[in-house]
């Protein structure tokens, strides 16, 4: 492998794995980006162009994917529609781009033979009992409630249908909450660290006891190179480093480590349909492939990116006003 082109590489997930690749890879990286609201250029703009190209289109443009897989050894696949609260608001475009365009990257994967991996999410399978002992696993049956997670789960059943029906040489990963640098100000993280900067109270949907696994994003980036290069054709991997935390206790942390009283924040509109608690046991990525988390410590973890956040306010700033107006117009 040494051509890799990388979908959504411009969004948070996709640009922090091109960084990864840059640091830790010799492979050239031709990132694939609809530049959404969601994809900005900014967050490729440090590296070498030597090592990565970018081509600004649509995986749904059949034509353009079918040159770009002509001309690549293998396919990591993070472009999507990702932000549930905006998949309550306009579940359209959930549809086109994570269903129809991962159609279209598997018959392109299917003509050429590519290699694929398909990155999807744990809210696959649903959410847990808040005092539910159990984590998901790789046999946990789908049950997505949103639709955000509902086109995701049509997306994972097209690749591996594709895998048996077409021999298609596909991975799937399912991975918990991301966290860290180049994040949208839409997602919780990263807004409330910009509205505290911003001299906006944070807001909590409902009671905030609905639990996240945060895993840093770096970390979820050394597990997809590692699928990548060892993991088995056809096999799901789920990927998380046990960072289970309530949105209560994640609030109160990110005001305390931004020198902020921990209870000034504010209780909006919960979402319709909120998944309680997620929960990943990454056991078969760890033990078969020997995969582990750097990011330990999820305080050290948030204190980084808070920083960030202070020092690339340019990054953010544009779309911080639309994201809070379109928030205000919910109640949120
Ligand atoms: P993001 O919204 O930050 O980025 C998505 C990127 O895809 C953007 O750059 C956007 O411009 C691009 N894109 C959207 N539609 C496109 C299209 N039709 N053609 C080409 N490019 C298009 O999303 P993210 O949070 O980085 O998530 C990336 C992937 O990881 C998604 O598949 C998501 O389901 C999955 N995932 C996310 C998380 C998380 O915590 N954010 C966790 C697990 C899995
Ligand atoms: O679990 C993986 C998923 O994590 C990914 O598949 C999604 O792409 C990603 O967006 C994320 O989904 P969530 O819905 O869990 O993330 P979000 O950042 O939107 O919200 C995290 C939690 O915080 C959730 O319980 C809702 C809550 N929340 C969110 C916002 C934006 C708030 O309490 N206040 C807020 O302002």
């Amino acid at each position: 492998m040494s051509r890799l082109l990388v979908t959504g590489g411009a969004g948070f997930i996709g640009s922090n794995f091109v960084h990864h690749l840059v640091a830790h890879t010799d492979h050239h990286v031709t990132v694939l980006d609809k530049l959404t609201y969601a994809g900005n250029r900014a967050s490729l703009a440090d590296l070498p162009e030597d090592r990565v190209t970018f081509v600004h289109g649509d995986i749904l443009d059949a034509g353009l994917v079918d040159e770009l897989f002509a001309d690549t050894d293998a396919v990591v696949h993070y472009a999507a529609e990702s932000h549930n609260d905006n998949s309550l608001h306009d579940p359209r475009p959930f549809l086109d781009t994570n269903i129809a365009g991962t159609y279209t990257l598997l018959e392109a994967a299917r003509r050429h033979g590519t290699r694929l991996h398909h990155i999807s999410t744990d809210e696959v399978y649903g959410d847990l009992a808040l005092d539910d002992p159990g984590r998901f696993t790789e046999h946990t049956p789908y049950n997505p409630s949103s639709p955000y997670s509902s086109t995701k789960a049509g997306s994972d059943l097209l690749v591996r249908a594709w895998v048996r029906s077409f021999g298609v040489q596909a991975t799937i990963s399912n991975c918990s909450n991301n966290y860290g640098p180049y994040q949208h100000v839409e997602k919780f993280i990263p807004r409330q660290i910009t509205n505290v900067i911003r001299g906006i109270r944070p807001k909590l949907y409902g009671a905030g006891h609905n639990v996240r696994d945060w895993i840093h994003a770096e970390d979820h980036s050394s597990a997809v190179l590692t699928i990548l290069e060892r993991g088995r054709i056809g096999e799901t991997y789920l990927i998380g480093a046990d960072g289970e935390k309530d949105n209560k206790t994640v609030i109160e942390l990110i005001l305390t480590l931004m020198g902020e009283d921990a209870g000034a924040y504010d209780h909006v509109t919960d979402r319709a349909g909120h998944d309680l608690r997620y929960a990943i046991d990454s056991t078969k990525l760890r033990d078969e492939l020997g995969w582990q988390p750097r990011y330990r410590d999820f305080e050290a973890g948030l204190a980084d990116t808070i920083d960030w956040y202070r020092t690339h306010e340019d990054w953010w700033a544009t779309a911080k006003d639309a994201t809070e107006a379109f928030y205000a117009s919910k109640g949120q």
